[in-house]
């Protein structure tokens, strides 16, 4: 990108939305990008995820190569250099196949009923498997030690013993969808049946290429087909993939005959920030919906978008994208449920929410659902909403949820102070939080008493200061760039670039350290003062113990004592 320079850092227009005048700035010293337009931003590796939709393994291995770097690997993995041949073969075999469609009328007739052009074909170097028992065998297999590795890519079959020929081809007489890992090198296969026959799906067993839970088909198409790929649409087959993106929809990908997984959701949001599930109307549909919510719980966070489409009955993606075409799917799409509002939907109708034991009931059900959503603003939202249906405010709600039992009598409800601001800069938890990112070696000059100070703060926030502090002091880091990959799939960690650029700093470590420990002390008295106000009310319905009453007593003298010094206010 053509940079200009600009004091100490650098503009361009932002090549994430179009505009006519630069709003996009590097910081060579923060190691940071950021838009003031459209607010994208991050670091080197986030660039090259976002702009050349890499992933972070690629991203890493992309720069290192660039600045001839070694990347450390986890020992006793030299996995890549030992499967070499096998990806090699993949391939090979993958243009076998695509030769012989070509030379196949049936085969190619069978694409042509099901809508598929020449085109789609190439992209996804779709092909035939002929109709032999030892096609790819003889071809492939000459040697006993090419038999291995056909054996090893799980194309080739051992017949039983006794038999003269050793082996046989796995996929006879099928539609071959070539299954491709990120940077594009075929790692299996799907052999579909031309017309009727069982099993209508044969897949590649695993192999030391292919683990089935983590693929997903379509991505390398997703990532390379030219669309702007901020999403990715989630369907069951192949031939829906396939169709989807002739549509031109080339943010689909499929799962292979599996449920959706954990991992497959870690390796979605490691490319996007948002993604569509469909599935069938039909009950199947219903509670495979249902199993993917529950593993995309954990994935859930404010900055992501997880959303569910069912579709009519009878239709799948493949035959509802030729019936109705692009615009009326993609606007299907838009109306895609939200995870909440999916949640909630599925929870309400099980429970009759016009009586106060079904409402109860949807509390009881939601609560381990929540549960599995990491702490953070958008499971704060989504008890909001729990709260709403139910009809409790949502505090309350979240304090019977963690008791587990009935609440305490509750007490004189006195307003709390006033919460840690000092006038348009922002709380006192958000001071603190851009001042460690900004300078983060500024964590090693907090002391252990101002650590602690922080302990039972509950200022929206505080739990990922206080992680974050931790973290740093524990692991010290140099540079804001390196907190921000550190933090990237963290809890959090989406807020923190944004501070970084929002917020008013000084732009010296020094006076950056002093600035953040006069933050946490504020904090610490605020607070204590909070505690303090807590404990008064308790005290006035007489309801203090042993341990309170201390501890009451000791806040008290503290302050009378911080008091004196500063003299009457
Ligand atoms: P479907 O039966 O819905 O097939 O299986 P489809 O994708 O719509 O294919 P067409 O339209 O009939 O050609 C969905 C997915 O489940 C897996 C495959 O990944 C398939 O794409 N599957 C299905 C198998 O692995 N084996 C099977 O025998 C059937
Ligand atoms: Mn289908």
């Amino acid at each position: 990108m053509p940079l200009t320079k600009a004091g100490r850092e650098y503009k361009a227009c932002c090549p994430f939305h179009t505009e006519k005048t630069a709003s996009f700035w590097v910081s060579p010293e923060k190691q940071f990008y950021h838009c003031f337009g459209c607010g994208a931003h991050g670091t080197a590796l986030r660039f090259l995820m976002e702009y050349d939709h890499m992933s972070f393994p690629e991203a890493v291995e992309d720069l290192a190569g660039r600045l001839g770097l070694p990347i450390p690997r986890e020992a006793g993995n030299p996995a890549d250099a030992q499967n070499a041949p096998l990806y090699e073969l993949m391939g090979r075999v993958a243009r076998f196949y695509g030769e012989t469609l070509t030379q196949d009328a049936r085969a190619g007739e069978y694409l042509r009923r099901r809508g598929l052009g020449g085109e789609t074909v190439q992209r996804f170097m779709l092909g035939y498997a002929p109709d032999a028992w030892n096609a790819v065998l003889s071809r492939f297999g000459a040697h006993e030690s090419e038999r291995q590795r056909l054996a090893a890519a799980g194309l080739i079959i051992e017949r039983g013993n006794g038999r003269p020929e050793g082996h046989y081809d796995r996929f006879r007489d099928r539609i071959m969808f070539p299954i491709r890992d990120s940077r594009g090198r075929v790692i299996a296969f799907g052999g579909r049946v031309i017309d009727r026959g069982e099993p209508k799906y044969l897949n590649s067993p695993e192999t030391a290429l292919f683990h089935k839970g983590h693929e997903l088909y379509g991505l390398y198409e997703s990532r390379t087909g030219g669309g702007s790929f901020k999403r990715l649409l989630v369907v069951e087959g192949y031939m829906d993939v396939v169709r989807l993106h002739q549509a031109g929809i080339t943010y689909a990908v499929a799962t292979l005959g599996t449920a959706t997984t954990a991992e497959h959701l870690k390796r979605i949001f490691r490319l996007v920030r948002e993604v569509v599930f469909a599935f069938d109307g039909d009950r199947a549909g219903r509670s495979a919906a249902w199993r993917a919510l529950q593993h995309a719980l954990p994935e859930a966070r404010e900055g992501r978008e997880i959303r569910f489409l069912f579709l009519p009955e009878g239709h799948d993606p493949d035959s509802l994208v030729g019936a109705e075409g692009r615009e009326a799917f993609e606007s299907r799409l838009e109306g895609a449920l939200p995870l909440s509002e999916y949640l909630i939907r599925e929870l309400s109708g099980q429970s009759d929410i016009t009586h106060a034991d079904g409402r109860a009931r949807l509390a009881e059900a939601a609560r381990p659902l929540v549960a599995r959503i990491p702490p953070g603003v958008y499971r704060e939202l989504l008890i909001g909403r729990v709260a709403e249906v139910i009809g409790l405010p949502a505090a309350r709600l979240e304090a019977l949820w963690q008791d587990g039992a009935a609440p305490p009598a509750a007490p004189a409800p006195v307003p709390p102070p006033r919460a840690g601001r000092s006038a348009g800069r922002g709380s006192l938890v958000r001071q603190a939080l851009a001042r460690l990112v900004r300078f983060p070696s500024a964590a090693t000059a907090v002391t252990d008493g101002e650590r602690k100070g922080l302990e039972g703060c509950t200022e929206p926030g505080a739990d990922l200061l206080r992680a974050l502090l931790d973290d740093l002091r524990a692991r010290p880091l140099q540079i804001s760039a390196q907190v921000l990959e550190r933090w990237r799939d963290k809890p959090g960690g989406e807020h923190l670039g944004r501070l970084l650029e929002r917020e008013a700093m000084l732009d010296d470590a020094e006076a950056s350290a002093v600035e953040l420990r006069a933050a946490l002390e504020k904090l610490a008295d605020l607070t204590r003062e909070q505690r303090l106000s807590a404990l008064a009310a308790q005290s006035r319905t007489g309801r203090l113990n042993d341990a309170e009453l201390k501890e009451f007593q000791m806040l008290m003298s503290r302050k009378s004592l911080r008091g004196d010094k500063s003299g009457p206010q």
